[in-house]
């Protein structure tokens, strides 16, 4: 049966000295992610599974390596989505729980709401039995270089798909700013009935492009997921002033699609 994922630690180059290291995190989060699918778990046991390896490496902006807001504390975005059903989760401006990926598992399945940000969202999250954490969790500044925003995107045996997203945001934002990632259908969107998406960059301007959902929408329309990607970046570059260099989308199209 196939099956397969893709994850993604932010766009742009890995600098040459933080190369080793981040590499070796996203071959753990494959490892996770691509044996779950081996063993028949679900697509979201999958890309939940990636993105908490990459939130508790400390190496990208997300869970542990998170940057820090203007006021030099942390505020985190994740969203995950399940493309059977189209119910997703988010939770954003968290700064204590650890993996904010499984708090957006946890919206997703046991609230009635798809997005939790701030104090509700830890409150739930502690009442939800996750990890809690203190500042002192976090990597500093100073001894750190994260790489970006994390996601990843799986079609597990039974051919349902899902993605999931997670980000410390852009550095020296305002408290309080939300950037693409924990917003359903930007930072990420996922249907079984077209494909799997989503994205990293600055959340600002992939929201006024239209975010991930357009991607899904231009593959269930018949596009392949690079040509979609592709169009989805060309547009964002043709609404920015500069072309983003920075700017990074993945996505699966639907197993039905991808057969001969
Ligand atoms: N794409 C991550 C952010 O802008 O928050």
């Amino acid at each position: 049966m196939n099956y397969s994922l893709a994850i993604h630690g932010g766009a742009g180059a890995i600098r040459r000295r933080d190369n080793v290291p981040a590499r070796a995190a996203l071959a753990r989060s494959l490892d996770a992610g691509y044996e779950t699918l081996k063993q028949g778990g679900s697509s979201l046991d999958a890309v939940v599974a990636a993105v908490a390896v990459l939130e508790d490496s400390g190496l990208f902006n997300a869970g542990r390596g998170s940057v820090q807001t203007g006021d030099a504390r942390y505020e985190l975005d994740a969203a995950v989505m399940d493309g059977a059903t189209l119910r997703a989760g988010a939770v954003a401006c968290v700064s204590r729980i650890r993996n904010p990926v499984l708090a957006a598992r946890a919206v997703m399945e046991h609230s009635p709401h798809v997005l939790l940000a701030g104090a509700g969202a830890e409150r739930f999250a502690r009442h939800q039995g996750l990890r809690m954490i203190s500042s002192s969790y976090f990597v500093k500044a100073k001894h750190k270089t994260p790489h970006g925003t994390v996601g990843a995107v799986a079609l597990d045996q039974r051919g349902n798909l899902a993605a999931a997203t997670s980000t410390g945001g852009v550095s020296g934002k305002l408290p309080g700013r939300v950037g693409d990632s924990p917003l359903i259908g930007q930072g990420l969107y996922v249907d079984n009935a077209g494909g799997a998406a989503g994205a990293t960059g600055v959340g600002e301007e992939i929201i006024r492009a239209g975010g991930s959902l357009l991607i899904v929408e231009a593959i269930r329309g018949g596009r392949s997921p690079q040509e979609a990607c592709e169009q989805a970046v060309r547009r964002l570059n043709a609404l920015a002033d500069v072309e983003h260099r920075d700017i990074g989308e993945i996505a699966r199209e639907w197993l039905a699609r991808s057969l001969p």
